[in-house]
């Protein structure tokens, strides 16, 4: 029998979901200010567009099976909407495929790769990352080794050992990065997973929250070995609807769209016909770049209040900051107890237990409301 259907020698029991270790902190926040400023998970608040939100109502999909490649319009929308921002031309015929939100894809698709190639069983990502890609590997049997990050949170592809990339069915690269919001080599990436006969897989959804210069996709790079993976869920904040797609390499995506046919992974026809209104519309991203930009200037002055050593990212809209002393949950108890904050430790995302991250996604005046109770402008009760 082939032993990669067994890869599990003992039962496997899911970690704990990292973000209910932070309900101690909920509470303290909850018990001194009647409320939590809750910025740890990266769950957009703001509305997606009226538009998007009457078409889900409206598209008399309900009745049959949606196709799980995506309708054509959705593949067409997608197809113009990366090619809008980012200058890329896509075959929506043979290139692309729809995902129920990026999660599933990037916790999902190592298996389907090892199903395809079981002769390898390795997983590389950032090792201060997004921890489903380290999920992923653990759920499909593989091996997950981390690919060290530079100084900028860059990963450091010369640091990978020449005996994992043999080993290796995808390279995970994420930019802008979550958590550190580093911007990536997106060409060297696809250099390198030429050159080493790995396929990489580049994690975009905050693509169109780059600060630092225009926004990249690997797609700018060609499309043989790579896939870029793209969500509705931050550019439209449409993460209740679940929405995106994989596109590039069209041998792979042939491989996907066949493997997740079987597997019944399909978004629902409402959600389709609206997310293909959410790609046609640029305006709403506007806005929502500069609420963005707008509170991780409160939020980084909130995280400089409470002596916390943090620069504003290259992209996504995520504070990262080195907390006073390498304590980072001595840190992230001091904001919760003085302004209601709650952020989540480094050590969520990796070898990075000095850092915490704050997830701007809530209101302006919130997090003014936060800075001013640390900084005392509204006096220590407020
Ligand atoms: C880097 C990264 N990839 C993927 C996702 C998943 O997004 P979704 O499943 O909503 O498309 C997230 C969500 O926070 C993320 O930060």
């Amino acid at each position: 029998m082939n032993d990669f259907l067994h890869p599990y020698r003992e039962p496997y029991l899911p970690p704990p979901y990292p973000y209910d270790l932070l309900d101690q902190l909920r509470v303290a926040a909850v018990e001194r200010f009647g409320q939590a400023i809750d910025c740890s998970i990266g769950t957009p608040i703001d509305p997606p567009p009226a538009a998007v939100v009457e078409a889900l109502g409206s598209s008399n999909t309900e009745r049959g099976y949606p196709p799980s490649i995506g309708s054509e319009a959705y593949r067409n929308a997608a197809a113009d909407w990366l090619h809008r921002i980012a200058g890329v031309n896509l075959d929506p015929a043979t290139e692309i495929g729809a995902v129920v939100g990026t999660k599933e894809f990037v916790a999902g698709t190592p298996h389907y790769l090892r199903m395809r190639q079981p002769d390898r069983d390795t997983i590389l990502y950032p090792a201060v990352s997004y921890p489903s890609y380290e999920q992923g590997a653990v759920f499909s049997g593989c091996r997950a080794v981390p690919v060290p990050l530079d100084d900028q949170w860059r990963m450091n592809l010369d640091a990978i050992d020449p005996a994992d990339a043999a080993r290796a069915l995808c390279l995970w690269v994420n930019t802008p990065g979550n958590p550190a919001g580093g911007l990536d080599d997106l060409a060297a990436a696809a250099e390198w997973g030429r050159a080493n006969g790995v396929l990489v897989l580049s994690d975009e959804c905050y693509i169109e929250f780059t600060w630092d210069g225009p926004p990249q996709s690997i797609l700018q790079h060609g499309h043989d070995g790579v896939l870029a993976v793209h969500s509705l869920s931050k550019r439209s904040n449409f993460a209740g609807a679940r929405a995106g797609f994989y596109a590039g390499d069209a041998e792979l995506v042939h491989y996907l769209r066949e493997i997740r046919k079987h597997g019944g992974m399909l978004i629902p026809g409402p959600v389709q016909a609206a997310s293909v209104v959410a790609f046609g519309d640029q305006e709403h991203v506007k806005h929502q770049r500069e609420l963005y930009w707008e509170r991780l200037q409160v939020g980084c002055a909130l995280l400089r209040a409470a002596g916390a050593e943090v620069d504003l990212p290259g992209g996504g809209f995520y504070l990262w900051a080195a907390a006073p002393n390498g304590d980072a949950w001595a840190l992230a108890r001091l904001l919760a107890e003085r302004a209601g904050v709650i952020v989540s430790p480094g050590e969520f995302y990796g070898d990075a237990a000095s850092y915490v991250r704050l997830a701007v996604v809530q209101p302006t005046a919130d997090l003014q409301l936060a800075l001013d109770r640390f900084t005392g402008v509204h006096g220590s009760e407020s």
